[in-house]
């Protein structure tokens, strides 16, 4: 089978420093592909390089195996590709109210029925319509991170890239949030490659996924290999560790 998304020996350079060095990855249609590994290690780099936002010096990026260009992404890209950023604070405008960060999207890729789109957007991340004219600066972190998601799928993509989507929320709402992720995947056949230093989240939302090291994949594991503790790198035992929640239910396993 053809992957959705693939990267090949791709390595990203800023000056004489390699954020990715030769990463390979491959995920299947309707897959959700983990990244994880500690700060600085490239998981961010690699999806940016997706998206065509890092300066790629070698390898490549594929589309339905279809190869893309180092950089430029044209639209028809992005109506298929969405990301969600890690800071939902950096992310949208604060002077601007949900409707009009909701139209935003609708109105770059020509897209009609707002209105309806709109709606069932909210609805869709569970705030209802009187959300709509609230300014984002008026939201709690886990709402404007809901507004975030809703943004994204509100053009109907196939695929998303989520950066630590839940990490600057509280345990409650971060399950929230993930819960609605994983809902939404199953009722749309999304394909998800989603970043998290924690192991936790991800064993719950990822099929597969690789450790990442100083720009590099240092173990490739399945979530039942992280269950099962089927592990065999130092690094990836120690992200374990770190990991209290995913420690807290091996442990009772
Ligand atoms: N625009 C940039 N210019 C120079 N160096 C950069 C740039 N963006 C990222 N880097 C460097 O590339 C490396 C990988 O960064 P990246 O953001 O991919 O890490 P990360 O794994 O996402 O970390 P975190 O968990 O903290 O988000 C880091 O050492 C970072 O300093
Ligand atoms: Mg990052």
């Amino acid at each position: 089978m053809t992957a959705t998304i693939a990267a090949e020996n791709l390595t990203v350079a800023y000056d004489d420093f390699l954020a990715l060095d030769n990463v390979s990855i491959d995920v299947a249609p309707g897959e959700s592909f983990g990244l994880v590994g500690e700060s600085g290690s490239g998981k961010s780099t690699l999806l940016r390089a997706i998206a065509g936002l890092a300066p790629v010096i070698g390898g490549k990026i594929l589309l339905d195996g279809k190869t893309l260009g180092a950089q430029y992404r044209d639209k028809a890209f992005y109506r298929r590709v969405q990301m969600v950023f890690q800071d939902p604070y950096g992310s949208l405008h604060p002077r601007q109210t949900v409707d009009r960060l909701l139209q935003e999207p609708l109105a770059i890729h020509g897209v009609e029925d707002a209105e309806h789109r709109i709606l069932r957007a909210l609805d869709e991340v569970g705030l209802g319509s009187s959300f709509r004219f609230r300014y984002s600066h008026q939201l709690s972190g886990g709402q404007r991170q809901r507004i975030a998601i809703a943004r994204a799928l509100i053009i109907e993509p196939q695929i998303m890239l989520l950066d630590e989507p839940t990490s600057a929320l509280d345990a409650s709402v971060q399950a929230e949030v993930l819960n609605l992720l994983e809902q939404v995947r199953r009722d749309r056949r999304l394909t998800y490659i989603m970043v998290s230093h924690d192991l936790g989240v991800v064993t719950h939302m990822c099929e597969r996924l690789v450790v990442m090291k100083s720009g590099k994949v240092v173990e490739r594991l399945s979530s039942g290999d992280l269950v099962a503790g089927r592990i065999s790198e130092s690094y990836t035992k120690n992200l374990m560790i770190a990991s209290k929640g995913f420690v807290r239910k091996a442990a009772f396993a």
